[in-house]
């Protein structure tokens, strides 16, 4: 039975991709920077006996992700999902004083780190399989009329490059997409966020399940309405 893979599953939005998958009875490889002290994955895993793995991933780091294709393979594991989904955004940020590092970071881990993992992990696709890279509104450049988080806005307008490619690179094999799923409550999106991670959650699978392939390279909102690049 083939597999979803979710990255940055111990908090947030991937950990709620990870419960809702695993309350649909698949199979998830969850990954984290740090499993020993994901306690919310452990506990899933206890839940979910034998429908859950939770390993390593930091990114952009190749060694990392060579290891987890290491991994995957070890295990036998086909992958039909892999939700890119970890994400970093830097806070506050002023033009003036952007800094190098936050540019840097930013893209290592929003659009390089999805770009190489899927390239690691295509060997490993199921015939048909989804990739989802996690986008945002603030990634369009035709929506984009204010100077907001601009670490993230750039990186996350290489991120829906990156989808454009890898649709290219694996037509024919697997479909990729790019969707904004909303402003969410989580750590990254705020309290004063209008939607609960469950909510999103359950939107971008419903986009998910109804994908046709004739869709890949496209970027989506969570109603999976076709966004602006
Ligand atoms: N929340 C929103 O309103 C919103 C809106 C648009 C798009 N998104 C996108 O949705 C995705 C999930 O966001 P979220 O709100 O759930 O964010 P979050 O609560 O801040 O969680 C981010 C996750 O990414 C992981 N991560 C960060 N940097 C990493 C790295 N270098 N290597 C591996 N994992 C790393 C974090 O792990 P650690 O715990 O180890 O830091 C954490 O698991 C992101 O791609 C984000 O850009 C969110």
């Amino acid at each position: 039975m083939p597999h979803a893979l979710v990255t940055g599953a111990n908090r947030g939005l991937g950990l709620e991709f990870t419960r809702q998958l695993l309350a649909r009875g698949e199979r998830v490889v969850a990954t984290c920077r740090q499993p020993g002290r994901a306690m919310a994955l452990l506990r899933l895993a206890g839940e979910h006996p034998g429908h859950l793995a939770v390993l390593p991933l930091a990114l952009p780091d190749p060694r990392s992700i060579a290891e987890l294709s290491r991994e995957v393979t070890a295990l036998d594991i086909r992958i039909g999902l892999l939700v890119n989904n970890a994400g970093m955004l830097v806070g506050g940020e002023r033009f003036g004083t952007i800094e190098s590092k936050s540019l840097r970071e930013s893209f290592a881990t929003n659009a390089e780190g999805a770009f190489l993992l899927a390239q690691a992990l295509a060997p490993r696709f199921a015939d048909g399989a989804k990739v989802v890279n996690l986008s945002s509104r603030l990634g369009s450049i035709a929506a984009t009329d204010s100077l907001h988080s601009p670490s993230y806005a750039i990186s996350k307008a290489a991120l829906n490059m990156a989808t454009r490619l890898l649709a290219i690179a694996l037509a024919g094999r697997a479909t990729v997409i790019a969707v904004s799923p909303g402003w969410v409550k989580t750590d990254m999106g705020g309290a004063a966020a209008p939607r609960e991670p469950a909510d999103a959650v359950a939107s971008v699978l419903r986009v998910v399940d109804a994908l046709e392939p004739s869709r890949s390279g496209s970027f989506l909102d969570e109603q999976g309405l076709l966004q602006p690049w």
